[in-house]
Formats: structure tokens, sequence, C-alpha cells
């Protein structure tokens, strides 16, 4: 990690981005989907699933803020800090999306977020230490994977809670974008056993988060 003014400056960003998500002081731009339904009533079962459901992809979230924070601090190019910055801005409203619907579901964000954001930071940063294309490939498996789990949730979310399911809807259209952006911008392709490694990855964070 270069210590030169323009590094440490950056350094300092990254540092109060990760403070402002662990925090939940992220705001979102955009109104949050479904703003004009209204919330479902659930039975208990029901309510704690989705609440799961969406506390999962809360940390989903925090791991991109930190991923595309950790590629930004040793990202090489401008272009590549673009594609960076554009897709990490709408990740702070899929942020305040889904604790808001974390919220109302009468539920707590994990507490495992710090840990998460922590070890995703470490892997972004190095993922953009080894080189721009290779840090645009990771990004784009991340998009296409999260873009499956976003599908998987779509079918398991009660058919009643419209609210997360719009979140949700439109987040699946933002991480397609985030994907395609990266792939125009000269992504190289990851081997499949560093992919196979994302997906156990991905699976020890929902089995955990999901529940607490
Ligand atoms: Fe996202
Ligand atoms: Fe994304």
């Amino acid at each position: 990690m270069r210590t030169t003014p323009r590094g440490l400056d950056r350094l300092i960003v990254e540092f109060d981005r990760g403070l402002r998500a662990l925090a939940g002081t992220a705001s979102a731009t955009r109104e949050i989907p479904g703003s004009g339904l209204s919330e479902a009533k659930l039975q208990e079962k029901q309510r704690r699933h989705a609440a799961g459901l969406m506390r999962v992809n809360h940390t989903g979230e925090i791991c991109a803020q930190a991923l595309y924070s950790g590629q930004l601090l040793t990202a090489r190019n401008d272009a590549t800090r673009r594609v960076l910055e554009i897709a990490g801005e709408e990740e702070a409203e899929h942020l305040a999306w889904t604790a808001a619907r974390v919220e109302s579901l009468g539920e707590h964000v994990s507490v495992f977020n710090p840990l998460f954001y922590a070890g995703a930071f470490i892997i972004g940063a190095i993922s953009g230490a080894v080189g721009d294309r290779w840090s645009l490939g990771f990004l784009v498996e991340t998009e296409r994977q999260v873009e499956a789990h976003l599908d998987g949730h779509l079918r398991s979310l009660p058919a009643k809670d419209q609210k997360s399911r719009a979140v949700v809807e439109r987040m699946k259209q933002d991480e397609a974008r985030h994907a395609s952006s990266a792939a125009k911008h000269g992504a190289a392709e990851l081997p499949g056993p560093l992919k196979r490694v994302m997906k156990l990855a991905a699976r020890a964070m929902t089995f955990t988060t999901y529940r607490i």
C-alpha cells in the first residue's frame, strides 16, 4: 500500500466509508422501491423468514461496500475507479433500503457485520492490488453470484411481502448492471476454483446472518 499523501487521503476516505456503513448512516438518494405499497400482515413464521432473508441481504450489502472500498483503495486506473464508484453509490442505497426493511420487519441487522466488513475489505484490497482486470473480474463474478442469490430470495420471500420483494427486484436489476459495466471495462474471467471458494464464503455468510 502506498503512503503518499494521495494514498493516505484514500485510506481516510475509505475508513470513513466503513464507519458510515457500519453505523447505518448510509443514505439513499433514490426512493426505497415499493414505498407506495402497504406493509403486509405476515404470520410470525413468515415475518421471521422475511426478516432473516433481508438481514442476509443487508450483510451482503455491507460486504459490497467493503469490497468496493478495498478495491478503490488499490485500483490503478481512473476508468476502473469510476466503475467502482458508480456501483458503490448504488450499493450504499441498497444498504439503506435493506436496513429499512429489516427494521420494518421488526428485527436488527446482523451483529457480525463488523467482522464481515473487515474480511471483505481485505479481500477487496487484495483483488485490487493484483490488478484492475482481475479486480473487475472479481466484481463481475460477485455480482453474478449476488444476482443468482437474489433470484433465490424472490422464490423464497412470502408472496404477500411485496415491499421486500420490490427492494430485492430493484437490487437484482442494479447488480446485473454493475456486472455488465465491469465486463465492458475489460474484466478477466476468474478461475473456476476461485469462483467455488467465493460461493462457499457466501454460503457461510448467509447461514450465520439469516439467524443472527
Ligand atoms: Fe447491492
Ligand atoms: Fe452490485
